[in-house]
């Protein structure tokens, strides 16, 4: 496995493999990899013939109040994890390497996609993401580009900005990987104490009981909601940012529930906060 860390290096080599008509599969991260990456790289392994991760720590997507100092950085470990899964390629530039001025050019996503759900305690975290993997796909090229249901709003935004700015990629949503006992993994499950994590699996239990109301014929929002709100209150560990029911592509909230659905949530241990989502539909 080759580790690269200029742009330059990542053009020439995948330019190369793309000529021998090769395709390529990206999987971009900011690193501390765990179960959950690895089997977006293996999923790219399985559909593309050449595999690159990206691991960098993206200051833009980080608020001054979020833990960009703190993130998890091993790159030694994470390139034997990438390869161990399948990477052929790790892409690891530095801060100065993707940002050598001051950027003055960002994407910046519109619409509810952007502006629900995460964006309400984050602001100008989609900017941040949208901006740095569009970077990314333009460093790659043509390729599949690999992200995780675990980040659903994130997903989403980036299916949109490729289709909305017609970028030569395909991008593909892959599950997410759990803890035997529901807890998405997460690198920022590390930070949870052991009582923390003990209470964390929450998140899955109110996600669980809230698809199952849709599934057993419940059809209103606030109901639903409701539902993952009183089990999740039940915890007194975790504190409750937002608990939705919302249409799987907009993200809006329908009146009556129809259609592909996306349950989602947001809950604070102490200063840690997970997120978790899961689907229904109704037809
Ligand atoms: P990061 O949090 O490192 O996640 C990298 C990719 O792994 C994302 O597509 C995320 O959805 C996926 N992932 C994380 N946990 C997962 C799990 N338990 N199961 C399956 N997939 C999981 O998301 C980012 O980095 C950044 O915002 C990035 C897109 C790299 C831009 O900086």
């Amino acid at each position: 496995m080759e580790l690269i860390h200029k742009i330059e290096g990542v053009r020439t080599l995948l330019d190369a493999r793309r000529a021998q008509g090769q395709i390529i599969g990206l999987v971009p991260t900011m690193g501390a990899l765990h179960a959950g990456h690895q089997s977006l790289i293996r999923a790219a392994a399985d559909a593309t013939d050449v595999v690159m991760t990206t691991i960098f720590v993206n200051p833009l997507q980080f608020s001054p109040d979020e833990d960009l100092d703190a993130y998890p950085r091993n790159l030694d470990r994470d390139c034997t994890l990438a390869e161990q899964s399948g990477a052929d390629v790790v892409f690891a530039p530095s801060v100065a390497e993707m940002y050598p001025t001051p950027i003055l050019t960002t994407v910046s996503p519109g619409g509810p996609l952007s502006t629900t759900l995460e964006a309400q305690t984050r602001p100008s975290h989609f900017d941040g993401v949208a901006t740095v993997v569009a970077k990314l796909l333009n460093i790659a090229g043509r390729c599949q580009a690999f992200f995780g249901e675990k980040d659903y709003q994130q997903l989403q935004i980036v299916t949109r900005m490729v289709s909305d700015l017609d970028m030569p990629v395909d991008i593909v949503g892959c599950p997410t990987v759990r803890e035997p006992d529901g807890l998405a993994l997460s690198s920022r499950n590390g930070y949870l104490s052991p009582a923390e994590r003990a209470a964390a699996p929450v998140l899955h239990r109110a996600l669980s009981a809230g698809v199952q109301a849709i599934t057993d014929g419940e059809r209103d929002a606030a109901t639903v909601r409701g539902i993952m709100e009183d089990l999740i209150a039940e915890e007194p560990l975790g504190s409750l940012d937002y608990a939705a029911v919302v249409n799987a592509r907009t993200l809006e909230v329908p009146d009556p529930l129809a259609g592909e659905l996306r349950l989602l949530t947001a809950v604070r241990f102490g200063s840690t906060r997970l997120l978790d989502n899961m689907a229904a539909s109704v037809r």
